[in-house]
């Protein structure tokens, strides 16, 4: 699989996996067919360095462990959560015809289901963990189609730097790949964390409602434009010229997410003061753009010579309960300790 895997003896069924967020500069919103969770769209996104998922999973005979266990940052899964992983550790037994039972202990470093999309590196190192750890040589894209299965945005943690989501057709072809390593452009993601709750309608069943928008089609519409100038900007590294359609998409995203039946607005008031702020900001000479996700909080993308003034400036807002920062990553590894 070209993990960097440590060997292991065979009879061993157990492994390790870490997985890195990412952010979308373009965002993947709507699903096409919920079966195999086919996007309506592209998707550009980021994979981050300091923002993972670790995750190990052991393979167990039914007759030693009964059914699966799920901990996700020291909590027993059970419901909603537990059978969503659940269902993914059937896809991987499909994979490899294994009808054993898997013991999973995750653990996130950033806080979970706030908008820091924690399904993306759950899925991603789920994925790589399970496959692994039952011996199955996967390719990696179809480590992509895997983990797409469990979370969409998880298709595109299965690689680092920077990387494309294509739609595709079916699940042979809706496959993330890699535009640039992380190496190419050391740009940062500022997460300022206006609410690090739950959200209320989780970005599963709101993929399902983008349809309902009378503005998804006109979204959908500009896309094709927006990915060109999206994969140029990152080729030349310019965040000026892709910075107004980050900005551009995200709204675009929240509009349609807004004008579903039924609505959903992820927003809370701190989200507008920071879009604002931005805006200011750059009045004010410094290079800096926003990118929401399905929650409140605000990414803001920058490079490096702008993070002090940002810091300064976010620390001296209120109403913001954390700052995150992360540059780009690379794709998801094996480790040699594992949490079980
Ligand atoms: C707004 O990948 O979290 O972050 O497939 O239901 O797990 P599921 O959805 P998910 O959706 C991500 C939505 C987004 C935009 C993006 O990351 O592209």
């Amino acid at each position: 699989m070209g993990f960097g895997r440590p060997s292991q003896p065979a009879t061993t069924r157990i492994a390790t996996a870490r997985a890195g967020s990412n952010i979308a500069f373009i965002k993947y919103w709507g699903v096409g067919d919920v079966t195999l969770n086919l996007p309506l769209n592209n998707s550009i996104s980021m994979t981050l360095g300091d923002l993972y998922t670790t995750t190990t999973v052991e393979w167990l005979h039914p007759r030693l462990l009964g059914a699966d266990e799920v901990s996700i940052d020291g909590r027993v899964q059970t419901g909603k959560a537990a059978e969503r992983v659940v269902r993914h550790l059937d896809r991987i037994r499909a994979q490899a015809g294994s009808v054993d039972r898997a013991r999973v202990v995750s653990r996130n470093n950033f806080p979970i289901g706030s908008g820091i999309a924690s399904s993306a590196s759950g899925f991603a190192a789920l994925t790589v963990a399970g496959c692994a750890a039952l011996g199955v040589n996967v390719e990696r894209d179809r480590l992509s189609a895997l983990a797409r299965r469990g979370s969409g945005s998880a298709a595109r943690s299965i690689y680092g730097g920077y990387v494309e989501w294509e739609r595709g057709t079916d699940d042979r072809t809706s496959i993330a790949h890699q535009l640039y390593p992380a190496d190419h452009w050391p740009l940062l993601d500022i997460v300022a964390v206006v609410n690090a709750g739950e959200k209320a309608v989780s970005s599963e069943d709101g993929h399902r409602l983008a349809l309902s928008s009378p503005f998804n089609s006109a979204r959908i519409g500009t896309l094709p434009a927006a990915l060109s100038e999206v994969r140029a900007a990152i080729a030349t590294r310019d965040l000026q010229r892709m910075g107004p359609i980050i900005e551009q998409d995200a709204l675009a995203m929240h509009a349609v997410m807004m004008t579903s039946s039924p609505s959903l607005v992820y927003w809370q008031g701190g989200t507008v003061d920071l879009i604002n702020a931005v805006r200011r900001w750059r009045t004010e000479g410094i290079l800096a753009y926003f990118t929401i996700d399905a929650g409140p909080n605000v990414h803001i993308i920058c490079e490096e010579a702008q993070r002090m003034p940002i810091m300064e400036r976010l620390r001296a807002l209120p109403n913001i309960h954390q700052i995150i920062v992360s540059g780009p990553g690379d794709g998801p590894r094996l480790l040699d300790t594992h949490m079980v």
